[in-house]
């Protein structure tokens, strides 16, 4: 992806996570989506169940990278309680109604670097790295 590609995902990365934001009221029709809130996505996030303890408190300088975020709603509570990855710990016990809050806090996060594959020195550091593993 060039730069100003990546500006432009970015932008709407930050654009939906303003959005979300400015509509999170905490009111869950009954019946509908649960509707997450930030503020209380963060103290999950950071506290309670310590994502940040592998995706960093950004959700971006860690393993892996969750910014830009491309799962909806549904897909992301579905994956983290039922996490099939290795290095990923399912979290059956969270709540639809913690994992949205933790949805649309890193929602509101902005992207504030290329992905890893995204540089080329990086991309080619790591394939290096991964060559010389296999060897
Ligand atoms: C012990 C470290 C660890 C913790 C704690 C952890 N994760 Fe992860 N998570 C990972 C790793 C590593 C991956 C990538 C796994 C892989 O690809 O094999 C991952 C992947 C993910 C993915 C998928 C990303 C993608 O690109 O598809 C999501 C979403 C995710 N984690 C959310 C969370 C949330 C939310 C929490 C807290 C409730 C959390 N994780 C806690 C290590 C962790």
């Amino acid at each position: 992806m060039n730069n100003d590609r990546f500006r432009l995902v970015s932008l709407a990365a930050a654009t939906l996570g303003s959005l979300l934001a400015a509509t999170v009221s905490g009111q869950v029709p009954a019946g509908g989506p649960v509707t997450g809130n930030v503020e209380r996505g963060r103290t999950l996030y950071a506290d309670t169940y310590n994502c940040d303890a592998c995706h960093g408190f950004d959700a971006q300088s860690g393993e892996r990278r969750l910014v830009p975020l491309n799962y909806t709603q549904d897909g992301f509570i579905t994956f983290v309680q039922n996490s099939p990855l290795p290095n990923m710990p399912a979290f059956p016990d969270a709540s639809a109604q913690v994992l949205a809050d933790i949805y649309a806090y890193i929602k509101t996060i902005p992207a504030d670097a290329p992905a890893l594959d995204q540089v080329p020195l990086l991309k080619d550091i790591r394939e290096r790295k991964a060559r010389a593993a296999a060897e």
